[in-house]
């Protein structure tokens, strides 16, 4: 117990980070928060201060991606600042604990309670829950354990928010999420396929910093990650906005950059940071790399996004198929068109999917 003790001032002494080092993650943490810049000095004092909280990281239904990618995330080390600020009592796939002994660290945590849980893959309810079975208890009982006296759960990754690949139709475990079943403590969901490790952490941050949890969206994802549409924020926007799309893979279009849309991308149905934060150590995302977006952060992407590669239908109220097709084939290179996207683009964020914001679920104290 005695590591539970240790603020992040001492953990990060330890691993030879700098003090220039540490407000440098300080300012991207308030940058990814959307917090103004004068929250910086709160942070690190917050951070530095803090005591970090237990937590249980527990795997159900799942590809251990997110696994993946928070060990593959950002050098120097947000992974290890994670891992440490946070004191992951219980991981099964990176503790070096293994069987009685792993356990028993779950145990104790989970009995001196006001832990954190995060939870990764779905959770099968069919025949009582016994398509996933961990030491003999299924997935149902150990989230039920595991969360009966804690703070808060974080569900990250499509599987656990949503029910992801394994709910896909026709949901043969009648797999759900965590919000599914956990009602008497808030859930923060972190979708994607996989979850940005940053965004864990700025939750875990600001949950540091603020004593609370970040203001969600009506589906409990936090609105600094999940508040803007990718379109919204998109490089390749300027694109659409003036009719130049890609019209099959490899074309001149797809060399030069522009707009995913006619390719399938679902951009503009999806609510996600992924413009601004990028994977892999902010190296890239997937429309960066030149295919669209499958809409990963949505709930049922597998069957509400697919067939993948097919444009998005039209949407009620604006038919943006229609003004794709305009702006393809008129558009390009006029003054006009600047004008006449600009106020397409206005209609499009104001008639096109609700906005994520709505209905949000404030970070409140008691969180
Ligand atoms: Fe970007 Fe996709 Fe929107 Fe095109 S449709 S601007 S590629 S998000
Ligand atoms: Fe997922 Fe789309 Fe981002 S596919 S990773 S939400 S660009």
């Amino acid at each position: 117990m005695e590591e539970f003790e240790k603020d992040m001032g001492s953990i990060l002494a330890q691993q030879g980070i700098s003090r220039r080092g540490f407000l440098k993650f300080c300012a991207f943490m308030a940058g990814t928060l959307a917090l103004p810049l004068d929250k910086v000095p709160r942070v690190a004092a917050a951070l530095e201060s803090v005591s970090r909280p237990p937590a249980i990281w527990l795997e159900f239904q799942d590809c251990a991606g997110c696994t993946e990618a928070l060990l593959r995330a950002s050098r120097p080390t947000v992974t290890e600042i994670v891992l440490d600020v946070l004191s992951v009592d219980y991981h099964e796939t990176i503790m070096a604990a293994a069987g009685k002994q792993a356990e028993e660290a779950k145990a104790s945590t989970i009995e001196a309670g006001g832990h954190l849980v995060i939870v990764e893959g779905s959770i099968p309810t069919k025949d009582n829950g016994l398509y996933c079975c961990i030491g003999g208890h299924t997935a149902m009982d150990i989230l039920e354990e595991a969360t009966r006296d804690a703070a808060a759960v974080i569900a990250v990754g499509n599987c656990a928010t949503f029910g992801g690949l394994p709910a896909a139709n026709p949901n043969p475990t009648n797999a759900v999420g965590v919000r599914d079943l956990v009602k008497h403590i808030p859930v923060v969901n972190l979708p994607g396929c996989p979850l940005n490790a940053v965004n864990l952490t700025a939750t875990v941050v600001h949950y540091l910093t603020f004593n609370s949890l970040p203001a969600r969206d009506h589906l409990a994802r936090p609105l600094f990650a999940y508040g803007k549409r990718i379109h919204d924020n998109c490089e390749r926007r300027s694109h659409f906005d003036a009719g130049q799309f890609v019209e099959e893979w490899g074309d001149e279009g797809h060399r030069l950059g522009w707009c995913l849309y006619k390719m399938g991308c679902k951009g503009p149905e999806t609510y996600h940071n992924c413009p601004t934060v990028r994977y892999n150590d902010g190296t890239s995302w997937p429309i960066m790399a030149g295919h669209g977006c499958i809409g990963c952060s949505e709930p049922g992407f597998w069957d509400t996004m697919t067939p993948f590669y097919q444009r998005l239908p039209e949407v009620p109220g604006f038919g943006v198929e229609a003004t794709v097709d305009k702006l393809g084939l008129g558009m390009v290179a006029l003054t006009a068109a600047g004008v006449a996207a600009h106020a397409i683009g206005s209609a499009v964020r104001k008639k096109m999917t609700a906005p994520a914001s709505e209905s949000p679920e404030q970070g409140d104290k008691d969180d």
